[in-house]
């Protein structure tokens, strides 16, 4: 059966439309604030206070078609089946219907819509643990409407089970996916879903969302029993035609063809040029969604405007590789504002203009830095290769590593992120020495008074009790921040010693008195709740779509960490925190007042 990406969103919905659900349509890819979420990265983000119990205007069935972004695996993108934009076909029951059904819809719109086989679909369930019990009635239902008993296997919390990660206070819970094989060759023996060769490949699955996630890993039970349910457009659609490319569905095809015309080279043919099409088609794709979006952004070097510039650069660096022009680029963005996306996503159409004006403007702006950089780039590998030479005749042995000077160089000179230089430096079989950069950077930092201390360090002296207490009164001040003087207020320089606090941040007027007692009034009440403050590590683009608060984004490690202070704070740290607010006392502010053009400065002590 062969299906277009019109055909499959269409029988999606009017499947489920059928089943007494309302197609609620998609919203913006950017995060709401509620779970200080950057991105939608899933259907049922949106849906959250829905499924902790309130009542949804429209009823408790739901469906949509979602665009969502996750950009963890931006390094994955390249190969066959990774998207930083992709949609998530969704249906949700809102403390409705619940295993039973689901089983069954699940099972008949695969076989009978799209007329996948019975006897080849696998799932898998939750084998249970300490929080939830093993997922023994979705098994039996499965069995019931058709599902081999040995295609069922039941896999434990890291495979089966679904939540936000990075937050509290979000709906969780066991899940049932669905695998099919790409193939009917197994490797060996013991080909099942469980075998990495690639014969298997989730397909979708269904949450059924009846858990609360709470602090330190525990969970409650929910009134509301949900069902969240996620297939992704873009697998299914290759799945259904028969590829075993994602970038060969309808929605790629044109711009891949497109890319093959304009440098002449072959997709199919030739490996390398294979790869930079795809990922210039997917980050291209992307960044129109995302400048595009009713909350449109634009590159920026921070949060979400920074993982935008990241996704353009990137295309722009790998259209370099194919001699491939700025113009080439936009013609991309056209392709997918006016033949792909103009009937699903019509506001990219009335934004063209100013989408392909932003999308210009990035491009100039990184060419310039990026033909300078370039250049620079092949000097300090030159250079090192020279050095080796030299060693190699005395007996000695230089690693191929870029020195963390040198790659600080290309950052600060040339603007080049210093995730552009690892890539860059791996495609020649070279390291790059990260602490040097590291040192380097604080160093240069030391030495400049522009620079706002603590990218790394947090602005911690020592770590003292009393220290450790008033950097976890930093995070709160900083969120509550946010609450008085608005979401976008953000740290821009911090100093604590064992007395005080002093924090800086822009603000555009003298805060009034109400302002100050306000901000007060906020820390103490969180110290009061007895907040747990906790932490967690992960990749450095999870925790920027988390929305957890950073500066210099681009200058931190590849996984950081995130502390959290119950659901109020969230920020990349290297810590130590308190455990508990409750240890903090009481907060007072001294005073408030000017650091410099735009910057106001608050020191503050715990009593
Ligand atoms: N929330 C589930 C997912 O994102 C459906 O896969």
């Amino acid at each position: 059966m062969k299906l277009t990406s019109k055909e499959l969103r269409e029988k999606w919905l009017n499947f489920y439309k059928e089943r007494g659900h309302v197609d609620i349509g998609a919203v913006s890819l950017i995060g709401d604030g509620t779970t200080g979420v950057m991105f939608n990265v899933a259907g049922m983000q949106p849906l959250m206070p829905y499924l902790l119990g309130a009542k949804h205007e429209k009823g408790t069935r739901l469906c949509n078609v979602q665009g969502c972004v996750r950009t963890i695996d931006i390094e994955s993108v390249g190969d066959e089946s990774h998207f930083t934009f992709f949609e998530m076909m969704g249906n949700w029951s809102l403390g409705d219907y619940f295993k039973k059904e689901k089983t069954q819809w699940t099972f008949d719109f695969l076989t009978k819509e799209l007329g996948f086989s019975k006897e080849k679909l696998c799932c898998s369930v939750f084998e249970g643990d300490e929080n939830a019990p093993r997922d023994e009635e979705t098994a039996n239902l499965l069995k019931q409407i058709g599902i081999k008993s040995e295609n069922i296997f039941y896999l434990p919390k890291s495979d089966n089970w679904w939540e936000l990660e990075g937050t509290v206070g979000t709906p969780c819970g066991p899940d049932n996916e669905w695998f099919y094989p790409r193939h009917d060759n197994p490797c060996g023996p013991n080909c099942d879903i469980t075998c990495e060769c690639g014969r298997w490949v989730e397909i979708g699955n269904d949450v059924y969302m009846q858990y609360k996630k709470l602090d330190g890993g525990k969970y409650c039970e929910l009134e509301n029993k949900n069902v969240d349910t996620g297939f992704g457009f873009e697998r299914l659609l290759m799945y259904i035609n028969g590829l075993t490319d994602g970038y060969m569905i309808d929605i790629f095809k044109p711009v891949i063809t497109y890319l093959e015309n304009a440098c002449g080279l072959s997709y199919s043919e030739n490996a390398e040029a294979r790869k930079a099409m795809r990922i210039i088609a997917d980050h291209m794709r992307t960044s129109v969604m995302l400048i595009g979006d009713e909350k449109g952004i634009v590159p920026s070097n921070v949060g979400a405007g920074y993982i935008l510039r990241r996704l353009m650069r990137r295309a722009i660096r790998y259209a370099k590789q194919l001699n491939l022009t700025s113009e080439n680029l936009i013609k991309v963005a056209k392709i997918y504002i006016e033949e792909i996306y103009n009937e699903a996503y019509p506001l990219l159409t009335e934004k063209e203009d100013y989408i392909l004006a932003e999308l210009n403007k990035e491009m100039d702006k990184f060419n310039k830095a990026l033909e300078q950089g370039l250049k620079e780039f092949d000097k300090v590998i030159f250079g090192i290769e020279r050095h080796k030479e030299f060693a190699k005749q005395k007996g000695e042995e230089v690693k191929n590593e870029i020195g963390g000077k040198a790659a600080f160089r290309l950052y600060d000179t040339f603007g080049f992120p210093l995730e552009l230089t690892i890539e860059l430096a791996s495609e020649r079989g070279y390291s790059v020495d990260e602490n040097g950069f590291k040192l380097a950077f604080e160093e240069h930092q030391a030495k400049s008074k522009a620079v706002p201390q603590g990218a790394f360090k947090s602005g911690l002296q020592d770590e003292s009790e009393q220290t450790t207490k008033y950097h976890t009164a930093t995070h709160l001040l900083n969120a509550a921040l946010k609450q008085v003087l608005g979401p976008s207020c953000h740290q821009a320089g911090s100093n604590i010693t064992p007395e005080r606090l002093r924090f800086d941040f822009p603000c555009d007027h003298k805060l009034t008195e109400e302002e100050l007692t306000k901000l007060e009034e906020i820390v103490n009440g969180w110290i009061k709740q007895e907040l747990a403050v906790t932490k967690e590590e992960m990749k450095k683009e999870r925790a920027v779509e988390i929305g957890a608060e950073h500066q210099f984004i681009e200058r931190y490690p590849d996984v950081v960490t995130v502390y959290s202070i119950g659901e109020v704070s969230k920020e990349i740290c290297t810590g130590p925190h308190v455990e508990n607010t409750k240890v903090l006392g009481t907060f007072k502010i001294q005073k408030e007042e000017s650091s410099s053009a735009g910057v106001r400065r608050i020191k503050a002590v715990l009593k």
